[in-house]
């Protein structure tokens, strides 16, 4: 008779097999718009509905940054729900259910911010078809997306990023998550949202290190995936410097295309494979976030990651030496500094690779560049030749 379950015999061996596979499809919802609380503005009542008819209940979490650069957006984002209240509801008063967050690496590094937030949802009494609307940074948005995916195992996430950075690349992430024992994204899971809603408005308030910092993230996706992608970002630098919202515009709608079509065309959304070509830059950049006890921002810690591996895929013949120059000069036109003091201690900055391989699980996997626009994996780092790249980046910037 054939059995449904494994079973272990006294000596040890299986007897049955009941291995079978599964697919979850998910349905990734990014929409681009401007002034998404406008009551007007029907988007944001279009996704967060419930398919049975009965009203959605939700509860909204706002970055403080964003809080305090849109002093209204509480009252707003209350009239909206008034405004479209056949369909969905705050989950009690605007006081409960509208609630702010420290904004900032702060959400992610305080263990008791995140226990406010699972705490709010519980108080909220949100179910699984209820909504947590994010609205903040990647940093706000990883740490609340990482208290709706735990809570009841999941409760639908809307992101509205308001950064360049979690426009242009987190929002459109599968990951939530937050920092642990001096690890970046050390507690986190996959959990894809129910709905992004880039608002360019936003943008407009963030300070110039902000704007410029979600760059970097554009910058890695070009040189891994799109080198008219990277020529097109060279073109707009002087326009991006002075934060032409015209220029930026299609540069962040393109990048996240790009991280939205890996992940979805991919055919790896949770990262179960070894290649990671969006992680390009990052294994130094999650190190030097830690060792600079996160002065520097993620998107400035990328560009220095990138400037670094550029580098070191020359060194290592991978890369022509004539285009470390070209991705050089465009980071550092973007305005950001490709040098931080921290490199110096390259001992602990290299031990960045094996927390970068345990996080990633499997044999160390590094993406480097064979060209602009082309990304190539390696299983080994020669630390000879990474320290010999740190040099070069410190003779040619300091
Ligand atoms: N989940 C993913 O796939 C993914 C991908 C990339 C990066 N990340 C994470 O994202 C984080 C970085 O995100 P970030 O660059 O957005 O920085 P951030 O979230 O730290 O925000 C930077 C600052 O901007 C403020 N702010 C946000 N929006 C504002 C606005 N519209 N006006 C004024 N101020 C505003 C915030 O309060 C904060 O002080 C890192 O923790 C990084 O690890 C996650
Ligand atoms: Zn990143």
């Amino acid at each position: 008779v054939p059995r449904t379950a494994p079973s272990i015999t006294t000596n040890g061996q299986a007897r049955g097999e009941s291995d079978r596979e599964f697919l979850v499809g998910y349905r990734h919802r990014v929409r681009f718009t401007s002034d998404a609380f406008s009551p007007d503005n029907p988007l944001l009542a279009e996704v967060v509905k419930r398919e049975d008819g009965a009203v959605a209940r939700a509860m909204v979490f706002i970055d403080s940054g964003v809080a305090d650069a849109w002093p209204k957006l509480r009252k707003q984002i209350a009239d909206y729900f008034a405004a479209h209240d056949a369909t969905m509801a705050l989950s009690s008063g605007p006081s409960q259910a509208i609630q702010i967050v420290p904004g900032g690496e702060v959400a992610k590094n305080d263990r008791a911010i995140f226990e406010t937030l699972t705490q709010a949802i519980h108080d909220g009494a949100l179910c699984r078809k209820s909504y947590v609307i994010a609205i903040g940074g990647g940093a706000v948005l990883d740490a609340v997306g990482f208290a709706a995916a735990i809570v009841h195992r999941g409760v639908r996430l809307v992101r509205v990023p308001t950064t360049t950075l979690a426009q242009d690349d987190a929002a459109v992430g599968v990951k939530n998550g937050i920092n642990a024992f001096g690890k970046k994204n050390f507690l986190g899971c996959f959990a894809p949202p129910w709905a992004v809603i880039n608002d360019e408005r936003f943008l407009t308030t963030l300070s110039d290190r902000d704007w410029r910092s979600g760059l970097s993230e554009a910058v890695k996706v070009a040189l891994v995936k799109d080198a008219k992608f990277f020529d097109q970002i060279a073109r707009s630098i002087d326009r991006l410097r002075l934060r032409d919202h015209d220029a930026a515009a299609p540069i962040i709608q393109r990048s996240a295309e790009l991280h939205l079509n890996h992940i979805v065309d991919g055919g790896d959304p949770f990262e179960l494979n070894e290649a990671r070509p969006l992680d390009f830059g990052h294994w130094a950049a999650h190190k030097l976030e830690q060792m600079t006890d996160f002065q520097l921002r993620h998107g400035e810690a990328v560009a220095i990651g990138i400037a670094l591996d550029v580098q070191y895929s020359a060194l290592a013949d991978l890369l022509p030496t004539d285009r470390v120059e070209p991705i050089h000069a465009c980071l550092r036109n973007l305005g950001f500094e490709l040098w931080d003091d921290a490199l110096d201690d390259t001992v602990t900055l290299l031990a960045g690779l094996e927390e970068f391989r345990e996080h990633l699980g499997g044999r160390l996997t590094i993406a480097l560049l064979r060209d602009i626009g082309q990304a190539v994996d390696v299983h080994q780092i020669d630390p000879r030749l990474m320290i010999a790249a740190i040099e070069h980046l410190g003779a040619s910037v300091r």
